[in-house]
């Protein structure tokens, strides 16, 4: 493969298997650099015995390969100091540059996510509650708080001072909800996070820029139908996880990239929002069960539906995928039908993905069946799998007209087959 740089995205609504093919692909790699999302992200990686569930360093750290935070994260500081901790204490070595223009996720904004969602009553988005969205409604409301801030004393109490104030009037006046935070506890407290921190800063989008013959890796986090704009409007998250946002969000020039694309071989979603393959009852369990689809952020059990080529259609178009990694085929291992979305109908007329929420909760979905197969989970080749198999992953390929380079049979690393 070329030098370009790669970016893991994920095609659906996250939870695909970013993590595990990160982890896979940043044993080459030199950089591995974490763009938009916080840590309402979790990305799993088995090693071994071993599960490392991480929020907000990006998956190189398990290779101890160097990582990134670039400006588009919104950062919790309290989360990333335990992180990090949790890694070293996992005998990881752990070396991390963040970008001082990071936005900072406050305590308010954690309270106002919290609020802001009960407010909604059964139109709650089912957020993590991380504060994502509040923090980056700041960052684009020009009153976030940025690491580099946390350095600055005197400026950092003059900022603080005035966002402390609107959010108290927020949270009391609009929500009627009582603001407990403390002004001068919050205040100390990120001073001493931001000296914690203060090792860690690095221009990313100065060295990223500069060291171009470095390997470099971008993990998205989410996936594409939770884009702030292509998504499921408004059952979405606040980030750009699409493969473009990657030179915004690292600060580097628009340059060509391998775009990677993880598919989960079913779908799944956690939170609100539609769903036009869900599955109910028997089905469904069988595909929270055999895939253990509990959110690794929130632990909430996530809806469950078959592959759906007409969204893939679509997460093509936005992210230019140049090859898929297809993630959990051993989950479909032991039914005796599969089936894939191939086309929408809206009243028996055919549509292509609609732009809006009330379409796609009125699309019905067109199936095509395929005969069940066997995957062990041991084979080591795309030869070694069954034809059956082997015919679902082809109508996948020429459906979409891009090839897989990565089948996922298993969380272990070894679990793996590249085509
Ligand atoms: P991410 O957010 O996209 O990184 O995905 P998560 O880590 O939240 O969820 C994927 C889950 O599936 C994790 O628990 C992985 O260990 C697991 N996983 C990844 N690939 C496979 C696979 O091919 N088969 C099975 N059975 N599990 C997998
Ligand atoms: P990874 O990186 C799956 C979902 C939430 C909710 C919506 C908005 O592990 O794939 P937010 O807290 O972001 O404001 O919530 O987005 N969500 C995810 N779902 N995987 C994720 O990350 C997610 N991050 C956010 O459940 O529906
Ligand atoms: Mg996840």
């Amino acid at each position: 493969m070329n030098n370009n740089p790669k970016v893991i995205v994920g095609a659906q609504f996250g939870d695909e298997g970013k993590g595990k093919i990160t982890d896979l692909l940043a044993e080459k790699a030199d950089y591995v650099v974490r763009y938009q999302g916080g840590n309402n992200a979790g990305h799993t990686i088995k090693v071994g015995e071993t599960e490392f569930k991480l929020h907000l360093l990006p998956s190189g750290v398990v290779h101890g390969k160097e990582c990134f935070i670039g400006n588009g994260v919104v950062l919790d500081p309290e989360v990333l100091l335990q992180e990090i901790n949790y890694a070293k204490e996992n005998g990881l070595d752990v070396q991390l540059s963040i970008d001082p223009l990071v936005n900072i996720i406050m305590p308010y904004h954690k309270l106002l996510d919290g609020v802001s969602e009960s407010a909604l009553n059964d139109k709650s988005i089912g957020t993590t509650k991380k504060g994502i969205g509040p923090a980056y409604e700041d960052k684009f409301g020009r009153r976030g708080i940025r690491l580099i801030d946390l350095l600055d004393r005197v400026a950092f109490k003059e900022k603080l001072t005035d966002v402390f104030q609107l959010k108290k009037k927020i949270v009391e006046k609009v929500y009627g909800k009582a603001f407990l935070l403390n002004f001068d506890k919050v205040y100390s407290e990120y001073l001493e996070y931001g000296s914690q921190l203060q090792k860690y800063l690095t221009d990313v989008s100065r060295k990223l820029s500069k060291e171009k013959q470095k390997s470099i890796i971008f993990e998205g986090a989410q996936g594409t139908f939770l884009d702030i704009t292509y998504g499921t409007y408004p059952y979405v998250t606040s980030s750009h996880p699409i493969s473009g946002s990657v030179f915004l969000g690292a600060g580097i020039a628009p340059q060509e990239l391998n775009t990677i694309g993880i598919v989960k071989a079913y779908t799944t979603r956690v939170g609100e929002g539609p769903f036009v393959t869900e599955l109910y009852g028997k089905l469904a369990d069988y595909f929270v069960d055999k895939g253990k689809e509990f959110g690794t952020t929130t632990g909430r059990k996530r809806r469950c539906g078959w592959l759906d080529l007409v969204m893939l259609r679509y997460a093509h178009r936005l992210n230019g995928f140049t090859s898929l990694a297809v993630t959990k085929l051993d989950v479909l291992s032991g039914l005796d039908e599969i089936k894939v979305a191939i086309d929408y109908q809206i009243e028996g007329t055919e549509t292509s993905y609609p732009l809006t929420c009330s379409s796609l909760e009125k699309c019905e979905p067109v199936y095509k069946s395929f005969a069940g197969f066997a995957v062990s989970g041991n084979e080591k080749s795309y030869d070694d799998l069954e034809e059956k198999a082997k015919v679902y992953l082809d109508f996948i390929q020429e459906y979409l007209d891009v090839p897989i380079s990565i089948l996922s049979i298993g969380p272990d690393r070894n679990q793996t087959i590249f085509l």
